[in-house]
């Protein structure tokens, strides 16, 4: 596709197709769940006075005012039941006080604080393809890493003492793990592996052979994994199973960083296998920044024996008990239910995941994440959106780099799409490695045609067609302003 007449007919030809496809999609009615920012809004440089910030306000203008948001791979945009459950929640507080903890309200859609963290664990325990016990909403992500791996690391220096992580792992995991070592007297430079793709140095793109490989060489000395599954830069989705049980085969424990995965690709972290996880729930999951996050621990790391006070009452008083959890750090809120309020000295977990939590979970942010899953299990979960997030984002590929690509040829050299093109190896994003010094003015003009996407220095952009609110128009509309905005840049960068 060369001349700039065969690309205008190629964007109306998309144009249509994107409508067509909308037109018949049946999870289109989910779109309208959601507040996507109008055009002037992102452009505005003020805060909108209460009239516009009415829940569900400035949602209904036509179409051609939104901006084009590709961006849930890093925040999700906000339901807009999120302001409705929240003013129920407030005033449940204003109304109640202390009482909203364990008094029912008529007509109330929302559980006594008591039960917040059960009822959300129900809603997350499908998305994540587990038990509802084997799910805890709790903390945020790097602390639930901290806290899985204080639970199950547990390095034995003439052994396995080592941990193995990707070496372009997320930041905060890099330094979750070298904390770690440290906090157990180990070196980093002896006691971390990080894995490096010889097949694909510059990106990483990690192959199951390679991981599978690796793990099989520093089986000996490796005692825990821990790996993304969708990784957050390439967009590549793990093998999780495969890995899982190739790492068991040599007794290494895994934990996935389910950040980029969670609400994006189907789970079955139970059926898996999988040992633990953790993830956040403002990308994917639209709970809104800095959210309450999530784990899983398998029901087989998580059992908790019987009490010794039934088998000798008063005797040996806490010897043989709490063996299997003795290595977690411990609060109040993962004791037992049944005697969290007797306020006894005695640290004895709910079994499952409920018992890694530690604090009396944030209501607030409770609230804010379960208005989101009530719109997921209204799409019909994971499994329904996973099929059209299948076609967005081959449709967004073909738009950018297949057949009847609507980016020109020399527009078309400036960038390569750096996520696997095999549909099954990625989630919902696809990432765009730019030529040097296109990043910056790229950025700028996506801005000025009221386009959000994510950039990762130096050189790549994330597009995250997200299959709960994003259209196939999204997908036209974005590729024409990348086009526009790569020509822009070519000419100021001069490459
Ligand atoms: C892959 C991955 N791991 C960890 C984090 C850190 O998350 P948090 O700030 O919620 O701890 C992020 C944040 O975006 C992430 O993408």
């Amino acid at each position: 596709m060369s001349s700039q007449n065969n690309i205008s007919s190629a964007i109306a030809d998309a144009q249509e197709r994107a409508r067509a496809l909308d037109r018949d999609d049946p999870l289109a009615f989910t779109r309208n769940e959601f507040n996507i920012p109008t055009k002037s809004q992102i452009a505005s440089t003020r805060l909108p006075d209460s009239a516009t910030t009415k829940a569900g306000s400035g949602s209904d203008d036509g179409a051609a005012d939104k901006c084009v948001y590709l961006c849930g791979n890093s925040l999700g945009v906000q339901p807009k039941r999120t302001q409705t459950r929240i003013n129920q929640y407030l005033s449940t507080w204003a109304t109640q006080g202390v009482q909203g903890h364990f008094k029912p309200l008529e007509e109330s859609p929302l559980p006594t604080w008591l039960d917040a963290d059960e009822k959300a664990a129900q809603l997350i325990a499908p998305i994540v393809g587990a038990s509802e016990a084997e799910v805890a909403v709790m903390q945020t992500l790097t602390a639930n890493l901290h806290l899985l791996m204080s639970a199950f690391y547990k390095p034995d220096i003439n052994g396995k003492h080592k941990i193995m992580l990707e070496s372009k792992a997320f930041p905060s995991d890099h330094f979750a793990v070298e904390t770690q070592l440290r906090h157990h007297n180990l070196d980093p430079a002896t006691s971390m592996i990080t894995l490096t793709s010889p097949s694909s140095p510059e990106d990483n793109v990690l192959t199951t052979a390679e991981i599978l490989a690796a793990i099989t060489e520093h089986a000996s000395s490796t005692a825990l994994l821990l790996l993304p599954g969708i990784q957050y830069y390439t967009g590549q989705l793990l093998d999780i199973p495969t890995i899982t049980a190739h790492a068991h085969s040599h007794g290494v424990f895994v934990i996935w960083d389910l950040a980029h995965a969670v609400g994006n690709a189907p789970l079955a972290l139970h059926d898996w296998g999988v040992d633990a996880a953790a993830w956040c729930s403002y990308k994917y999951l639209n709970a809104g920044p800095g959210c309450i996050g999530g784990l899983f621990v398998h029901e087989r790391n998580s059992a908790v024996p019987p009490p010794v006070e039934e088998v000798a009452e008063g005797e040996g008083e806490g010897e043989g008990e709490g063996e299997d959890y003795a290595n977690r750090l411990a609060g109040w809120w993962g004791n037992d239910k049944r005697t969290r309020f007797a306020m006894v000295n005695r640290f004895r977990p709910v079994p499952g995941a409920a018992g890694f939590q530690l604090s009396n979970p944030s209501i607030l942010d409770i609230t804010s994440l379960s208005a989101s899953l009530e719109v997921f299990a209204e799409a019909g979960g994971v499994g329904a959106l996973r099929a059209k997030s299948l076609r967005l984002t081959a449709f967004l590929e073909g738009l950018l780099v297949g057949e009847g690509a609507l980016v020109g040829r020399e527009e078309r050299a400036l960038f390569r799409v750096i996520t696997p093109r095999d549909p099954a190896q990625r989630g919902a994003q696809l990432s765009l490695k730019l030529s040097g010094g296109l990043l910056e003015p790229v950025m700028r003009e996506l801005e000025k045609r009221a386009v959000i996407v994510d950039e990762r220095k130096p050189d790549v952009i994330r597009v995250a067609p997200a299959p709960l609110y994003n259209t196939f128009e999204d997908c036209v509309l974005f590729v024409v302003a990348f086009a526009e905005a790569l020509a822009v840049a070519r000419k100021e960068v001069a490459v």
